[in-house]
């Protein structure tokens, strides 16, 4: 079995937390975009844990991990994220593995990105590390493991070191090196690899970061990442066949956020943004970055529904919402006088259109203890499925709060 988790907004959607709950029962726990931008929170007991590179299976003790060719990896923060996992007594050695082809995000990425106000990008390098890629530019991790004879390879050190002078970077060789030495156990081929545990019918989990609305190519460009979030990303990203897919699930909060610039027609009024952000604690995960926070937009998640063919939501903190007395929905726009409901294309018009919400009452108690869908209050239950509806999708799980407990199964 082979399900694919993806955010359905612009990241942040709870998807560190919705992974951990699907990889209890994952053998492979896989991420096939993205890098060092990604902040995947995940909560047990008293420690918080966030992963930007590590897949959020690692805390799974035999979850195999991989990152896959289409991830950018910064090795300096992969190698602290390794040690501080082994502080906490979990040990990745022997199960994670990184893909050869995978690129490296380098120092001169990083001071790119670092110039950057246009886009409100996290400066992790990762726009530059891409556009490096498909310049046929980058260097990828199997460039920087030299001499690696034992593959019947020629030691790469001459090439890299070329390289590295090309882009006036050579003061960087030993420090990649010296990754390199550190990071060899880890890196292979994992198209190979991943095609054979699903050969053996392994269960695979595959880990999408960031979300559909921040996709190089259907999110809200340029204001977006520069990847490809969709679930379409992982078949690239990891050398799987589309058919290889089985299901792929939508991870929703119960309302929107948003971090860097672009449109975000459906942002509350600003007394109601600094109370959601607060108790939703709405601060970027990699960067702490304020978050915009706004409505529930049905419009643009029914458009990230479609294009994915997700089956299954998962919708993340609800608990947020539990003090409000009326909630909206957007369920559609209005652009030059004209109504358009259904699923919308996150383009340049989003600047230029105003939302069409509906109102549902709020329920006005808290839900963080309930743990059956059932006792969800009804107007909390109706709000649920009146998304469900909207988006046209089930609804698997809904999340009440932070911690793993605090999940309700649909
Ligand atoms: P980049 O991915 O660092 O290039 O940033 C491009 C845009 O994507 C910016 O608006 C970032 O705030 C946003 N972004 C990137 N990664 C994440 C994430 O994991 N969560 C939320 N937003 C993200």
């Amino acid at each position: 079995m082979v399900t694919i988790v993806v955010g359905t907004q612009w990241g942040d959607e709870g998807k560190g937390k919705i992974i951990d709950i699907l990889a209890s029962n994952a053998d492979v726990v896989a991420r096939f975009q993205g890098g060092a931008n990604a902040g995947h929170t995940i909560k047990r007991k008293d420690k918080t844990f966030i992963f930007h590179q590590i897949p959020s299976g690692a805390l799974s003790p035999t979850a195999i991990l991989i990152i896959g060719n289409g991830c950018c990896i910064d090795p300096e923060t992969l190698v602290t994220e390794i040690e501080e996992l082994n502080k906490d007594g979990i040990d990745v050695k022997g199960r994670f593995f990184i893909s050869e082809n995978a690129h490296v995000v380098m120092p001169v990425h990083k001071e790119i990105d670092a110039k950057d106000s246009y886009i409100g990008t996290t400066k992790r390098g990762i726009g530059p590390c891409y556009e490096a890629k498909y310049g046929r530019r980058g260097i990828r991790m199997q460039e920087i493991l030299v001499g690696d004879l034992s593959r019947g390879r020629l030691s790469r050190s001459g090439d890299l070191s070329h390289k590295l002078k090309r882009r006036g970077e050579e003061k960087y060789l030993d420090e990649m090196l010296s990754y390199g030495e550190i990071l060899r156990p880890y890196i292979m081929d994992t198209a190979i690899f991943l095609n054979n545990l699903i050969d053996e019918n392994k269960n695979v989990l595959i880990e999408g970061a960031q979300g559909g609305l921040l996709d190089i190519d259907y999110g809200t460009y340029p204001f977006c990442t520069s990847s490809n979030t969709i679930a379409g990303g992982a078949c690239t990203g990891l050398g799987i066949g589309p058919t290889r897919i089985d299901s792929v699930i939508g991870v929703a909060k119960a309302y929107t956020s948003r971090v860097g610039e672009g449109p975000f027609p459906i942002e509350f009024s600003s007394s109601l943004e600094n109370k959601i952000r607060e108790i939703g604690g709405e601060f970027g995960a990699t960067t702490g970055r304020p978050r915009k926070v706004g409505w529930f937009d049905a419009s643009l998640v029914s458009y990230i529904v479609k294009i994915n063919n997700i089956d299954k939501l998962a919708i993340t903190k609800l608990d947020v919402l539990d003090t409000l007395p009326g909630i909206k929905i957007c369920k559609g726009y209005k652009y030059k006088g004209k109504e358009r409901y259904g699923p919308f294309s996150p383009s340049y018009l989003l600047s230029d259109v105003e939302p069409v919400y509906e109102e549902l009452p709020g329920w006005c108690e808290t839900t963080t203890k309930i743990r059956k869908y059932k006792n969800l209050p009804l107007n909390a239950r109706r709000y649920i499925e009146r998304i469900a509806e909207l988006v046209k999708t089930k609804i698997l799980l809904v999340s009440v709060g932070p911690g793993r407990e605090e999940t309700i199964k649909v």
